[in-house]
């Protein structure tokens, strides 16, 4: 296995546009209890004692958990055979305000080296909009901790939220370089139809985009997936894992995984989003897929992981080479992926260089319309494989 997801649902609030599994930490289950059951998960599924590519603990709110658990937990994990080396990229998700500076120094201790602060805006009324519970304050004091001991700084920005102007997103990205950050993912807000942030929402997003790729890239910082710039070097090895389609295991409610040697064309498996559920069921046996029930796991068929593949391909800057990408594929699947991608290449959507195919500017503000017309579907099935 390549990576390891830990999803931690605890959270101090509910903000208003958020859809992950969480819990209100008032609610949640104990974190020792919650920990025993992630164990548990985690020995039943089989260990390839290689050393993980990256750890990444996700939430949720994972700097909630105690430092002796998330400790325990580390160590747990490596002793199983799920080796960390000082090579594993280890990243904890942190809220705002729930930081402080002993508790980094015993992060950094137990080897965590990557941090992901949500500071989503540094404008209070915005933040208070959406329901965040901290303020920029908060934002700016973890920031000035990370900085004092040198840590490796990834922050979350969210855009196009309620009356937001383009001058607030340029102020926003102003503060972000008053500090030492390596790596930023802007994220356009995404809700539901009929949510109440709908309201009063500016339809400037071509321009904010505009905005942040100019700001981010008049600096040192280099796009390298749609939504994800990071300085050379400190790019995310955890997600890369997911937009090449490697071995990846999610423990935890509502978590993820993927084994793309499973069958022909892999196999992805997930938890329930129901915290009750997830306690209750029986941890032991969740490595065996007979064992799941059957809306908990889908064995990919050639389409879907064919568009799959499509579309994590290209949403990474530097695109694919079909012979790399598109090895278990035949022939015929990989000259029918040639036309369509020579069609959008016409329309000027993709670029072909150096055997590589990509967005092109014009498909990076239209990939919607270029995911779509890379959309296989099940007539796949039985012409191909
Ligand atoms: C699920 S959160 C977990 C991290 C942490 N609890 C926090 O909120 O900062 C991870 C990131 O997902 C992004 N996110 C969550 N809901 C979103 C939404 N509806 N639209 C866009 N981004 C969202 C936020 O930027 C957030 O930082
Ligand atoms: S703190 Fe993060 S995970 Fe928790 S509700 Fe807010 S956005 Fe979601």
């Amino acid at each position: 296995m390549q990576s390891l997801y830990v999803h931690i649902p605890h959270c101090l609030q509910k903000c208003h546009y958020c859809d992950f599994a969480t819990v209100l930490n008032t609610e949640a289950p104990d974190f020792k209890d919650y920990f025993e059951c992630l164990k548990k998960e985690l020995r039943s599924h089989s260990q390839s004692k290689a050393p993980l590519r990256s750890l990444y603990f996700g939430g949720g709110t994972p700097s909630l958990v105690p430092l002796n658990i998330l400790e325990d937990f580390i160590n747990y994990t490596h002793n199983l055979g799920y080796l960390i080396d000082s090579k594993t990229e280890i990243t904890l998700e942190i809220n705002p305000g729930t930081l402080d500076h002993s508790e980094l120094i015993s992060y950094l201790k137990m080897g965590i080296n990557r941090f992901s602060l949500g500071v989503q805006s540094f404008n209070n009324d915005y933040l208070e909009k959406i329901g965040r519970l901290h303020t920029s304050q908060s934002s700016i004091e973890s920031l000035k901790i990370m900085g004092e001991l040198n840590v490796n700084i990834s922050v979350d920005l969210l855009y196009s939220l309620p009356n937001q102007s383009l001058e607030d997103i340029h102020k926003d990205l102003q503060e972000f370089k008053k500090f030492p950050i390596s790596h930023i993912s802007p994220y356009y807000l995404t809700l539901p139809k009929s949510h109440f942030l709908n309201e009063d929402r500016k339809e400037e997003t071509d321009e904010m985009e505009d905005l942040i790729h100019d700001e981010l890239t008049k600096g040192s910082f280099n796009r390298y997936e749609v939504s994800n710039y990071a300085l050379a070097g400190f790019e995310s090895q955890h997600n890369q894992v997911y937009w090449d389609h490697l071995n990846y295991l999610g423990i935890g409610v509502g978590a993820h995984s993927f084994n793309p040697e499973y069958a022909q064309f892999g196999i992805r498996f997930w938890n329930s989003k129901n915290i009750k559920k997830y306690m209750t069921v029986n941890h032991d046996s969740l490595g065996e897929f007979k064992d799941r029930p059957k809306a908990s796991y889908e064995i990919l068929k050639v389409h879907e992981a064919l568009t799959d593949l499509c579309h994590t391909g290209l949403r990474q800057i530097q695109g694919f080479v079909i012979e790399d990408r598109f090895q278990k594929f035949n022939l015929e699947t990989q000259n029918e992926l040639k036309v369509r991608l020579n069609q959008l290449k016409k329309e000027a959507y993709i670029q072909h260089q150096n055997n590589h195919w990509s967005l092109s500017p014009k498909g990076l503000k239209w990939a919607n319309k270029v995911f779509e017309a890379l959309y296989f579907g099940p007539h796949y099935l039985n012409t191909t494989t």
